[in-house]
Order: structure tokens, then sequence, then C-alpha cells
């Protein structure tokens, strides 16, 4: 039995081989690279929540709080309109969840904090930021309690997971 299986697979070798060298062949027509070996048509990639999450809220949430623990105003109002823009995003990209209004949570949850994390930035006031910042990591916290994921927990980042670039200059 396990012979056979061994000749059997042995005998499909050559094809396989001649597979490959097949496909190696460049084909010249467009659409025949878009779409993948096989002909199945390539599916653009769809960003899960948390993928989102994952990569425009998490470290744009650590960038602010380090250059607000930096004092570093400009680069803190900077941060906090980049994560303003990524949950109106993601509220429009994901408009629901576990079929709860993503928008009305990030109203709820995380705008109300960062208007008081961006009147902390304009009053440069390290205390306030400090604050308003620990309000919107609840906020954070709070929708994942909603949203079924308490096991996510957010916190103040106490360093930085970013070696190249630099939190402490201000220009
Ligand atoms: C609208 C609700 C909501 C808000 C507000 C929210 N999250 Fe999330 N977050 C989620 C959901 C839902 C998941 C799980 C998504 C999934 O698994 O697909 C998640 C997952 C995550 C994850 C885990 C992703 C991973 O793959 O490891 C991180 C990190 C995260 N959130 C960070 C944050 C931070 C930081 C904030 C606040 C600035 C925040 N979230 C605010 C709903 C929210």
């Amino acid at each position: 039995m396990r012979r056979r299986l061994a000749l059997a697979l042995i005998a499909t070798l050559p094809f396989a081989f001649a597979g490959v060298a097949l496909s190696q062949t460049p084909q010249p027509a467009a659409p025949a690279d878009a779409a993948p070996a096989g002909g199945a048509a390539a599916a653009p990639y769809v960003m899960t929540m948390g993928d989102m999450m994952n990569t425009l809220i998490q470290p744009r949430h650590t960038k602010l709080g380090l250059a607000g623990k930096a004092e570093n105003w400009d680069l803190a109002a900077y941060a906090a309109a980049e994560i303003g823009q990524a949950f109106a995003g993601i509220a429009k990209a994901q408009p629901k969840f576990s079929g709860m209004p993503v928008g009305t949570l990030v109203d709820v949850a995380i705008n109300p904090p960062m208007k008081a994390v961006d009147a902390a930035i304009t009053q440069q006031d390290a205390k306030l930021f400090a604050a308003a910042y620990d309000q919107l990591t609840q906020g954070c916290n709070a929708c994942h309690i909603e949203l079924n994921h308490p096991y996510v927990v957010i916190r103040t980042p106490d360093v930085s997971a970013f070696p190249n670039q630099d939190f402490d200059a201000k220009r």
C-alpha cells in the first residue's frame, strides 16, 4: 500500500515539474499576471477590525502617549489628529461589529476624552494631558469590554516601541 502510494507520487513528479516549468514561462498579458496560478481571481485583502486596531490605532495611541510624556506638543497634536482620522475611517470601513454601531461607540468612548486631550495639548499642560490620556485609554478598554474583547487591555506606554522615531525632538 505504502509502496503503491510512493510509486504514484513518483509517477506524478515529472508532471509536477512540467507544471512548475510552465508556470515560470513569462506571461506577456497583464490580466494573466493579475490572476494567481490556477485561474482564480486575486481577492484584495480586507482588513479585519483586529487588523485595523493593530496597525492604525495601537501605534498612534502609543505615539500620542510618548509625545505627550515628552511634552512635545506639536507632535502630540499631530498624533491626536491621526487617531481621530483613523477612528473615522474605521467607522466607515466597518460600521458594525457584532451588530453594534462602531461609529456610535467611538462617539461615546473616544471622542469626549479626545477633546480633553486636545485641550491639554492646546494648553501645553502635562498634568492635564496625563489625565486626559488616561481617560482615552479607559475609552479604548470600555469599547473592548462592550464588544466582547475584555482581555485586550490598553495602558499608558512606558517605553517607545519605535526605536527610529525621536519623540523628544521639538522643531
Ligand atoms: C469601537 C470600539 C473600539 C474602540 C473605541 C477601540 N477598540 Fe480596539 N478593538 C475593538 C475590537 C472589536 C477589537 C477586536 C477586533 C477583532 O478581533 O477583530 C479590538 C482589538 C484591539 C486590539 C488587538 C488587536 C490585535 O490584533 O492584537 C488592540 C491592540 C486595540 N484594539 C487597541 C485599541 C486602542 C489603543 C484603542 C483606543 C485608542 C482602541 N483599541 C479602541 C474595538 C474598539
